[in-house]
């Protein structure tokens, strides 16, 4: 056996999207449209695929090489003249073999294992063509199958179809197995004779029938066969498709306190033992360790985070690494390259960026620290501000194991503060710190003795006079 071509047509402009970017382009849960159905098609077995782009070409296929590389081929259809047409520009890409499964691009809910059914029934029945099918309350808009007893013997589209055909309820979701050589003298023959002046692919189905082979509809849960054209429908399919990774999560050990109102990517991965409040948001190569409690309103895109991990609500953190058993939050911002290792401590109203904070280090209220360097076991008092940046350049801040920074410290960087040496509250630090020195950086105090008093009685004058 020869191994499977896929066809996935993606060059239609998507008019009723109302959209500048190509309709296969939106995104739901996180990842275009095109690669849903990209990956499944993969994740059926077939590894040759081939993309028909045409509109918005450009974008389309920079974004099908950034994800997939040699793993998806590409072939242009310069004017968009129908489904039929578009097959027809990829079958000089179709090499030797005995099935092409083509697909369209805006239909992200179907599965591997409904693909898999779809080649094993083509095969099994030595059909010229395997089609699935679904049936729908609301058909309107899909072709309809018109069938024989168990053969289906064409295809009527919402516009050519007659009244009677409109009342079929059984509809063409698009998706088909068939034989390679059949395909290639079929495609030949289309004409553009329709509403719509098009060359369409569903009339492979009325050529099988001619040629007196065999079309067998393979039945398919209506869930997986949406096609998207508008923005409620790509409403409908972000959910579909939120709720299926919402309970392979749950299957693999995830509680979620409101299972509806999380968003949570694809691409996303979870351990056991991962509590996700309500409307938390997992995006892109975020990874989530066991026993993670990941608390509400909390946004984490490309993430990693260690077990045992606590996120507070309300935190928000952007390829960020957070260590094993350390605590965030509430109201943490983490942004790039910001790292903690171990057992760290990052409270409310704290920013870091490209920091690394030691093995039990703790910065727990109102600070800022960029740039900076920070070993185990460090205290950063509440108000601490690194100053990373001087107009021109940013500079590094690096403090030593056991350094202790008293609160409102302002750290001019580049700075460097040695093991165990203490800042003391409210100072201004811009030299080197030396390992076990106590660095004051600030005005000394003076005390007026009874200064206060005269203060109150001048007052006190004052008012008695008017
Ligand atoms: C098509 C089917 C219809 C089916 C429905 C399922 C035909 C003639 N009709 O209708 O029977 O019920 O899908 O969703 O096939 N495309 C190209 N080049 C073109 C035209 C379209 O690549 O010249 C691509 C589009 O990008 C899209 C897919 O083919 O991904 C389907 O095109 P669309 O215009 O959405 O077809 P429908 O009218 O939905
Ligand atoms: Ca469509």
């Amino acid at each position: 056996m020869k191994p499977t071509v896929a066809v996935v047509l993606a060059a239609g402009k998507g008019t009723r999207m109302k959209s500048a970017l190509p309709k296969v382009l939106h995104e739901a849960c996180g990842q275009p449209l095109l690669t849903w159905v990209v990956d499944s098609v993969h994740q059926a077995g077939i590894n040759d695929v081939v993309v028909v782009t045409g509109h918005g070409s450009d974008a389309v296929r920079a974004m099908l090489q950034q994800r997939y590389g040699a793993r998806v081929r590409t072939v242009l259809q310069a004017e968009q003249r129908g489904t039929g047409h578009a097959a027809q520009m990829a079958l000089p890409a179709i090499g030797d073999c005995d099935d092409v499964l083509l697909v369209y691009g805006d239909t992200p809910l179907l599965t591997p294992a409904s693909l898999q059914r779809l080649l094993q029934a083509r095969r099994e029945q030595d059909a010229a063509v395997a089609l699935w099918t679904t049936t729908m309350a609301q058909p309107h808009g899909y072709g309809r199958i018109v069938r024989e007893g168990n053969q289906v013997v064409a295809i009527a589209e919402q516009r050519d179809a007659t009244p009677a055909q409109q009342q079929i309820t059984e509809v063409n979701p698009g998706v088909y197995c068939v034989r390679a050589s059949f395909l290639g003298s079929a495609l030949g023959q289309l004409q553009p004779q329709n509403a719509q002046g098009e060359y369409y692919l569903t009339d492979l189905i009325m050529l099988a029938n001619a040629a007196r082979e065999r079309v067998v509809g393979v039945g398919v849960d209506v869930q997986e066969t949406d096609g998207i054209n508008d923005r409620v429908q790509l409403a409908a399919a972000s959910k579909l498709l939120r709720t299926r990774i919402v309970r392979h999560h749950q299957r693999a050990g995830v509680t979620f306190v409101d299972d509806e109102n999380v968003w949570v990517d694809a691409s996303v991965v979870m351990g056991e033992d991962v509590v996700v409040e309500p409307m938390v948001r997992l995006q892109g190569a975020t990874r989530i360790g066991a026993n993670v409690r990941l608390g509400q309103g909390s946004v984490l895109v490309d993430t990693v985070v260690g077990d045992g991990v606590v996120i507070k609500p309300y935190s928000v953190c952007e390829q960020a690494t957070v260590g094993a058993r350390s605590v965030v939050g509430p109201f943490t911002r983490l942004r790039p390259d910001a790292v903690l290792d171990e057992d760290a401590h990052v409270g409310n109203f704290v920013e870091l960026k490209k920091t690394k904070l030691g093995k039990g280090s703790k910065a727990n209220h109102l600070a800022y620290l960029g740039d900076a360097v920070i070993g185990a076991g460090v205290n950063v008092g509440a108000g601490t501000i690194t100053c990373n940046y001087d107009g021109v350049a940013k500079h590094q801040t690096t403090l030593d194991d056991g350094v202790f920074v008293g609160s409102n410290s302002t750290l001019v960087a580049p700075l460097h503060v040695h093991e165990r040496a203490y800042v003391a509250a409210g100072s201004v630090i811009t030299d080197e710190v030396e390992a076990d020195a106590l660095a004051f950086g600030r005005a000394k105090q003076h005390n007026k003795a009874g200064y206060a008093a005269q203060l109150r009685q001048r007052q006190q004058a004052a008012k008695g006079k008017t």
